[in-house]
């Protein structure tokens, strides 16, 4: 969370760092502020709300000077305001900062004492605190970095600027990730690298533990101790992923309407269409030999990437027939896991940059186990660190609420779980060929599914009125009712939960009144009974159903307040077609609440603080 650039170089640097920030702003978007060189000293623009606001704030601001450095922030410590925005300035240093500082209590404290004031209440002041304090001793920006280091606890990256060192600026990392671009007459460091593809394309990732010193247009990197290092320059082949709603009112609007091209584009590379077979290729690792002794498997994710997960387990676990415990990786990791030697851990993760995703990987790394990134943003930190590795290839994904990188997953577990199953023998011939002529009809069946956004537009102003929705559903379909439930609390603010629908009578039933809407996954399978009782008892109490089912169904038809009809699959593929209906309520109730869908209050699209 939080997006950092800072540039040195002959261009106007309001113009280099605002279309960086652009780029950033799906990390946070509480405020933002730029620092930039006029007349000798940084003049500081800061804004607190999303970044248009700093942009107006900007229109009429000139700049004389070629070094500065750009932030947007998501509110960790100290509430999102311009008070607490960033770039913090203490005396001639000024820095922009996205982690967490973990020991800032004490180190506050400590600096409280010695006399120092602080104008915000957030830890990354007490950064440029310890930095201006180190350079009355070591007049030499990165020397005094190099002492200040060792001081700090937790997640950072910073670059810092220091108004005696016009042609300097300093970057250091430990956690959230941090790039530098090299360009011909100019220098850039970013937090990623859509913030600079529009200026360069020769990237250097920095590693925790290290610092860049840029002087002038050439830079150094250092170990923490301050050792030179030698580091790789690598030639990125991103084009600029330029945000575009393409004629829809929001970028989630429309990334729920990309579906149908994201599961093709994730499913093209690994299927042999003569064959209609499964081979996952350039995975980085021989997947045959690798899977075939496989004994476990771990899938560790965040979010709506760990929902997709959960549905990776139902398939792993019927079709290859090997153990899968699928975690929170915030759990994970501290959880002490177990993790045999012939265990494949897989990550899932939009981003790749998930701070307890990454963690968790390391973990498993550290324990010799084989790790597969499923991620969408190549060359993230979690793919970098991965032995093998397949792409979402859903294209940017720019609404802060995941969807077609959901569905970009699940076309990927579906092969997986047919490769697991090949290589352990698991599956015949003909069962393969089966699964994947249904997987290659999904993006069409998709497609039909899209034409329910009529309907939620139609519903959201009714929907938008219950107290409250109960998601319920069973196997595969659980844990869309769980994804369901998330995309409507993190869009809507309203309270939802998603819940095994066998799971009602222990507890949420006593939720359900007229006031409630049930909103079930009840596809026509060896389930359907049971699912239907469910629903019996649950409008039995008065709650509003809302199913969401297979074809031409009377009996739901007619229990249900809405029916909504989705084509005739099994089980392999439905959750891709479910989770559409479930996208739409969301993404219409909130339009009709008339909350920002694109950038919901309080979240971020990368969150690389755990
Ligand atoms: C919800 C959502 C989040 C992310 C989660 C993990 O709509 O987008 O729950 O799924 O923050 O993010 P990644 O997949 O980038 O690790």
């Amino acid at each position: 969370m939080c997006g950092i650039v800072g540039y040195l170089g002959p261009k106007n640097p309001k113009d280099v760092i605002m279309t960086g920030l652009k780029a950033l702003e799906y990390r946070g978007y509480d405020s933002a502020g730029v620092a930039i060189l006029h007349e000798g000293k940084f003049k500081r623009v800061r804004a607190e709300g999303k970044l248009g606001n700093l942009s107006e704030k900007l229109a009429s601001e000139p700049f004389s000077g070629h070094l500065g450095i750009g932030h947007t922030r998501w509110a960790t410590h100290g509430k999102p305001s311009e008070r607490n925005a960033h770039p913090h300035s203490v005396g001639s240093v000024s820095l922009v900062h996205n982690g967490i500082i973990e020991n800032y209590v004490e180190l506050r404290q400590e600096l409280v004492r010695e006399g120092a004031v602080f104008e915000s209440e957030t830890d990354s002041e007490l950064v440029a605190h310890l930095v201006d304090r180190q350079l009355a001793k070591t007049p030499n920006l990165l020397d005094a970095v190099l002492q200040v280091l060792p001081r700090l606890q937790g997640a950072y990256a910073i670059v810092v600027v220091n108004e005696k060192q016009p042609d300097t600026m300093v970057a250091f990392k430990n956690g959230p990730p941090l790039i530098v671009g090299v360009g011909d007459d100019a220098m850039y460091v970013a937090s990623d690298i859509q913030a600079l593809v529009n200026y360069t394309r020769r990237i250097v990732y920095l590693d925790d533990g290290e610092v860049v010193e840029v002087k002038g247009p050439s830079y150094k990197v250092f170990s923490a101790a301050g050792q030179p290092l030698q580091k790789k320059v690598n030639e990125v082949n991103w084009t600029s992923e330029v945000a575009n709603k393409g004629g829809f009112s929001h970028f989630m609007l429309k990334e729920i309407f990309e579906q149908p091209r994201a599961v093709a584009q994730a499913i093209q590379p690994h299927i042999n269409l003569a064959k209609n077979s499964v081979e996952l290729n350039g995975v980085g690792f021989d997947v045959n030999d690798v899977f075939r002794d496989i004994e476990r498997v771990f899938v560790v994710a965040c979010g709506t990437s760990y929902y997709a997960g959960l549905i990776g387990e139902y398939m792993i676990e019927r079709l290859a027939r090997v153990p899968v415990e699928v975690d929170i990786a915030s759990e994970f990791r501290y959880r002490h896991p177990v993790l045999p030697k012939n265990s494949l851990f897989i990550s899932i993760s939009q981003s790749g940059e998930t701070a307890d995703t990454l963690a968790a990987v390391r973990l498993a790394k550290q324990a010799g186990v084989k790790v597969l990134s499923i991620c969408n943003v190549r060359s993230s930190s979690i793919d970098r660190e991965a032995d093998g590795h397949l792409y979402m290839n859903a294209g940017a994904e720019v609404g802060v609420a995941s969807t077609k990188a959901f569905s970009a997953t699940l076309a990927l577990l579906n092969l997986l779980s047919l490769a697991l199953a090949k290589a352990q023998g698991q599956s015949t011939i003909e069962e393969e060929q089966k699964l994947v002529r249904q997987l290659l009809a999904a993006p069409s069946q998709i497609e039909i599914c899209l034409n329910l956004d009529k309907f939620f537009k139609e519903a959201a102003d009714k929907l938008k009125n219950y107290r409250g929705f109960l998601y319920l559903g069973r196997g595969v379909h659980y844990p869309i009712a769980l994804e369901g439930a998330l995309k409507l609390k993190e869009l809507a603010y309203m309270h939802a939960e998603g819940y095994a629908a066998g799971e009602m009578k222990h507890g949420p039933l006593a939720l359900i009144d007229k006031d409630m809407a049930v909103v079930m996954m009840v596809p026509h399978d060896e389930l359907f009974e049971k699912s239907l009782s469910n629903l019996e008892e649950a409008k039995a109490r008065g709650g509003q159903i809302i199913s969401i089912g297979t074809g031409h169904n009377p009996r739901l038809e007619e229990i249900s307040e809405h029916y909504l009809s989705l084509p005739e699959v099994d089980w392999f593929t439905l959750p891709l077609l479910e989770v559409v209906p479930v996208q739409l309520l969301a993404f219409h109730v909130a339009s009709s609440l008339g909350h920002d869908v694109d950038q919901p209050r309080n979240l971020a699209k990368s969150v690389t603080v755990e």
